[in-house]
């Protein structure tokens, strides 16, 4: 996930700074700018952090960051039960709201969790647009993140209220259960149409 977005949000022009665990790794030689740096002090500088870890990881990832990270927290997690059977919101009302408790002082955004990885690397469909829904309850931090998903060529919709990252959690869930669990494959995404 942080490949697909972080490639095209470079793409656009954006300077990206990629936060990983080891910055010595070769694996990361390829990530396009090449500006690696530790999750920890330095990134908690970022104005926005986006965070693209497996559920599992959020809680060390918030820790490495530190409580007092105040920036936009783009958290584009799932929060998938380790059995693969359902959502596991470890007993909040989402993950994003798991996040938000971690991370009191940081401005939170639910995005770009509800469609696949090669949704964002390419989000081209003939006439249609993918649609992303960017959920915040701070509106400044959304139109930043409304932007980023426009660069992505998606229509963006804000959604007013961090109470609704649950309902674009179990959106990702379905999407998940269609293109895996039910062979649709990963070479489709929701759109919307308007009159
Ligand atoms: N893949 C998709 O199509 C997709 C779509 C929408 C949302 N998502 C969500 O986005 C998140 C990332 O998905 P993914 O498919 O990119 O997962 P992934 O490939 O399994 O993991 C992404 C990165 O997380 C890092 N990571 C793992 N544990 C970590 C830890 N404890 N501390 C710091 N970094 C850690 C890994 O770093 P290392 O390189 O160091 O191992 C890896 O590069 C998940 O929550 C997923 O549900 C995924």
């Amino acid at each position: 996930m942080g490949r697909a977005l972080g490639a095209v949000w470079h793409r656009a022009g954006h300077e990206i700074v990629w936060g990983v665990r080891d910055p010595q790794d070769e694996k990361y030689a390829d990530l396009p700018g090449g500006q690696l740096e530790a999750i920890g002090d330095n990134l908690s500088k970022s104005d926005l952090i986006v965070m693209a870890v497996p559920w599992d990881a959020v809680d060390s990832v918030a820790s490495a960051l530190g409580a007092d990270y105040s920036g936009i927290l783009v958290d584009c997690t799932n929060p998938i039960a380790a059995d693969f059977s359902g959502l596991d919101h470890k007993g909040a009302a989402s993950g994003a709201e798991y996040a938000k408790a971690l991370l009191p002082k940081a401005r939170i955004v639910k995005a770009f969790n509800q469609t696949g990885a090669g949704n964002m690397a390419n989000a081209d469909y003939p006439n249609a647009q993918v649609a992303n829904f960017v959920c915040s309850s701070d509106d400044n931090a959304a139109s930043v993140v409304k932007q980023l998903s426009e660069d992505l060529g998606f229509d963006t919709v804000v959604v007013r209220g961090l109470e609704h990252s649950r309902q674009l959690e179990e959106m990702a869930w379905l999407w998940i259960s269609l293109a895996i669990k039910q062979e649709h494959g990963a070479d489709w995404a929701f759109s919307l149409v308007r009159r």
